[in-house]
């Protein structure tokens, strides 16, 4: 009987602590929000040409003023975040980095100021290798200047990219980097690449990156297309019993930036990629240009009932528990017991397809009875259901139909629990 006792009060610390401790910077307790430059701008350095679009102090301002006054900051998103090709090629006669002096006149300390003033915080990046990804100048060697360095210049996240270092020494980089970061004393948020660049040789260890960062790239840079967005979705589910278990508070799978707003996605295609990164619990940096954005794709980032998924306080990833015909289902547990699922329609052919709400697996949490409320493709409150509700959801070729239930137990202390049937009108009890 003490062996059972032992065993059970073991298997529940094992189920109610994270898998592993997370980075203890008392950060990203819920995905990171923020606007991040890669994938719309890239390495646009031509500010002769282009001054509109290219790497510059003026390009993370407006973004930041656009952020300030049109909802962004009161959505969550809070980062304005610099990606590669904004340092000079050279490093100063104290061997710190600085920032290009053209396209940064004020350097990046007056930048942050800037950004702070708006109520937002500053992203910055750099690589743990030799040079970054696009041949500026990387860390290696320098992780306790250039950590001072973002530190002094009042940086609130870096992101460390992997290229160009011998792929034995990623991960004592990364580790090395988050040491130095936490010696400067200043909160700064730590997105880290070290999967992405360690998977290609070996199996990371997810305990040791959650203890080092605050979240991380397992697989490819996104695109703006819905193959680059399936792909992402395709590689998490084949990886979830591994990566899932890694996150929660404090630490959190990175598939990417979201790409709604741009080019390549339909709306039905920028629905699916909105509600499964809410799904998945991934950190929402948009690349996109928030003063030229169509309504309805600002509309959808700024989804309130998306949003709360995506921070939903239990902290848990979602993952695929479906195939059923030509429909993927995701879901995701959520505080207060309550389930987010997402069924994504993956024909690309025809018209809108009929899901039946009972090939929901989760759907068995409506038993007696719950609250449906669908989100996505539009908002509808469904009411009350029961494990027999004769429902079927519309879903669009790509799009995705994203729903959250709230079980509704029986209170009356008794087991006995009793629902009403619709579709058959009768009552039910079960002992
Ligand atoms: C890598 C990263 C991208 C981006 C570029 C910049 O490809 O994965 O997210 O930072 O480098 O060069």
């Amino acid at each position: 009987v003490k062996m059972y006792i032992v065993a059970c009060a073991l298997a529940l610390v094992v189920l109610i602590s994270p898998a592993a401790d997370a980075l203890d910077n008392g950060l990203a307790l819920t995905p990171t929000m923020g606007w991040l430059h890669w994938e719309r701008f890239l390495c646009n350095t031509d500010c002769d040409s282009d001054p509109d679009n290219c790497i510059s102090e003026r390009l993370y301002m407006q973004m930041a003023d656009v952020m300030a006054k049109e909802g962004w900051r009161e959505a969550g998103y809070e980062y304005v975040c610099i990606d590669d090709c904004w340092p000079s090629h050279q490093r100063d006669a104290r061997g710190r980095l600085q920032a290009d002096p053209k396209r940064f006149p004020g350097g990046i300390k007056k930048l942050a100021d800037y950004v702070h003033s708006k109520g937002l915080k500053l992203g910055i990046y750099a690589d743990v290798g030799k040079s970054t990804c696009a041949g500026y100048p990387g860390s290696l060697g320098y992780y306790e200047t250039d950590a001072q360095t973002f530190a002094d210049w009042d940086v609130d996240l870096l992101k460390f990219d992997g290229c160009n270092m011998d792929w034995t020494l990623v991960g004592e980089g990364y580790v090395n980097m988050s040491k130095a970061l936490n010696k400067t004393g200043r909160s700064i948020l730590y997105s880290c690449e070290w999967p992405l660049y360690e998977w290609h040789f070996k199996k990371p260890n997810y305990t040791a990156i959650r203890e080092a960062c605050n979240h991380w790239r397992n697989f490819d840079d996104v695109f703006d297309s819905w193959s680059s967005v399936k792909s992402i979705l395709d590689w998490t589910a084949f990886h979830q019993d591994m990566i899932v278990p890694a996150a929660g508070p404090g630490g959190w799978n990175d598939p990417d930036m979201l790409v709604i707003g741009n080019f390549g996605l339909s709306h039905a295609q920028q629905e699916s990629q909105m509600a499964l990164w809410a799904i998945m619990a991934a950190p929402l940096l948009v690349s996109n240009d928030l003063r030229d954005i169509c309504p309805r794709s600002k509309e959808l980032l700024q989804n309130r009932r998306i949003i709360d998924i995506s921070q939903d306080a239990l902290g848990r990833q979602g993952y695929r528990t479906a195939k059923v015909d030509t429909f993927e289902v995701w879901e995701r547990p959520l505080s207060k017991n309550r389930l987010a699922i997402a069924v994504i329609n993956m024909l690309e052919l025809g018209g809108s397809r009929r899901f039946f709400i009972q090939a929901i697996p989760g759907w068995k949490i409506c038993e007696p009875q719950c609250n449906v409320t669908q989100i996505l493709p539009q908002y509808q409150e469904m009411g009350v259901q029961t494990p027999r509700s004769k429902i079927h959801l519309s879903v669009n070729p790509s799009g995705t139909a994203l729903l959250t239930i709230t079980p509704i137990r029986d209170f009356t202390g008794s087991h006995k629990v009793q629902w009403e049937d619709t579709s058959v009108r009768r009552k039910h009890t079960i002992l």
